[in-house]
């Protein structure tokens, strides 16, 4: 196992989904073994777009440490902890707002999707608007190199190189006091789309939950897209543009998936049975995980544990960090 520290976050805003088990969770489950993992839930992140109401956040974040557990992140091996445990964070947020040029978070493109996508929400606030450095910040206080995300992320990942740089040259030390990070995507599965064709995400209402019962995988496998060109059954099909194949194809062996694909151009079988077939397939798939979710939930305190102990291990690293940053700029010792 390498020391070398890698991290990531996941936003307590919902239920994980197919999306962030096979664009992140995979990697992260493979990480944990290979490097020093830090992974936490990054409830300061939920705030800037649930503001207006907090009431599910801490829920969330509970809910997604026995999802994290039941899906296989060993608390022995890795660190889990939240993000508002760890309140150096905050500090350099802070210190990044003076660095950041307001230029680079109007340009970051994950801002106008969301604001164009998102419309039951409120999100004209600064912090919505300066997420971006937020997540930054929670990169560069554990100076960590490589961050395991799902493709989406990828412009976040460029800008906090930018911030990163720009602060290590405006308060130069030897070595560097902040550490330019790196991405790590999943070779399948980076960008997992939804059951409407746009990226599966909670935000979006078109997610198939981890935790969803069988019942209900198999009627939502019913709604999702397929190929739009193909009307009937007898036309042939493109299984490279059906949201269905798409998703389908993450659990499927090479030969059942150029089974499918002949199936679909062939026009052997349908979009109907695709979906019975997926549906049923994705139901089994996740059986031992509702399993080990269950024995999970019967475990009282156990989320709390996991974090109590992640904040443990995190903060020193974070303590070390920001005193290293006020000493860079000049702000500490104090009379020094
Ligand atoms: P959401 O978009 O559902 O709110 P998050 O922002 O909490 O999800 O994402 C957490 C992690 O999961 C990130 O690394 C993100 O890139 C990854 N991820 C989320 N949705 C997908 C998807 N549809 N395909 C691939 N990766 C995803
Ligand atoms: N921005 C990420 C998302 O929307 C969540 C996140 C916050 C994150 N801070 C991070 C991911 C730091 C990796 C590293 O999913």
């Amino acid at each position: 196992m390498s020391s070398q520290r890698i991290l990531t976050g996941y936003r307590p805003t919902g239920k994980l989904h197919l999306g962030h088990w096979f664009g992140n969770l995979q990697n992260m489950l493979d990480l944990q073994n290979k490097y020093d993992a830090f992974y936490f839930l990054a409830d300061w992140h939920a705030l800037t777009s649930d503001w207006a109401d907090t009431s599910k956040i801490r829920t969330y974040t509970e809910e997604m440490v026995l999802d994290w557990c039941a899906a296989g992140l060993d608390p022995d091996i890795c660190t889990i902890y939240r993000q508002s445990d760890v309140p150096e964070v905050a500090e350099l947020t802070l210190y990044f707002a003076m660095v950041t040029p307001m230029s680079w978070l109007e340009r970051v493109p994950t801002y106008k999707e969301q604001r164009d996508q998102i419309t039951d929400k409120d999100l004209g606030n600064v912090g919505f608007f300066e997420y971006p450095m937020l997540m930054a910040a929670d990169i560069a206080i554990l100076r960590s190199g490589l961050i395991p995300v799902g493709e989406d992320q990828l412009p976040h990942l460029e800008l906090t190189r930018e911030i990163v740089r720009r602060f290590n040259n405006a308060y130069p030390a030897e070595p560097p006091v902040l550490v330019e990070p790196k991405a790590v995507i999943a070779t399948e599965g980076a960008r997992v789309p939804g059951l409407d064709g746009r990226k599966m995400s909670k935000s979006y209402g078109n997610s198939i939950f981890i935790s969803d019962d069988a019942e209900t995988i198999c009627k939502k496998a019913m709604t999702c897209l397929t190929d739009p060109a193909r009307m009937l059954k007898t036309d042939p099909g493109n299984p490279d543009i059906c949201p269905l194949h798409q998703i389908h194809k993450l659990i499927l062996s090479k030969e059942d998936c150029f089974q499918w694909e002949e199936d679909c151009r062939t026009a052997k079988c349908g979009c109907v049975a695709h979906k019975k077939a997926f549906g049923s397939e994705m139901a089994e798939y996740y059986a031992p995980f509702r399993e080990k979710r269950a024995e999970l939930e019967k475990q009282p305190g156990f989320a709390a544990e996991v974090l109590a102990n992640g904040a443990r291990k995190a903060r020193p690293i974070a303590i070390d960090t920001i005193s290293a940053c006020r000493e860079a700029m000049l702000l500490d010792p104090f009379g020094a």
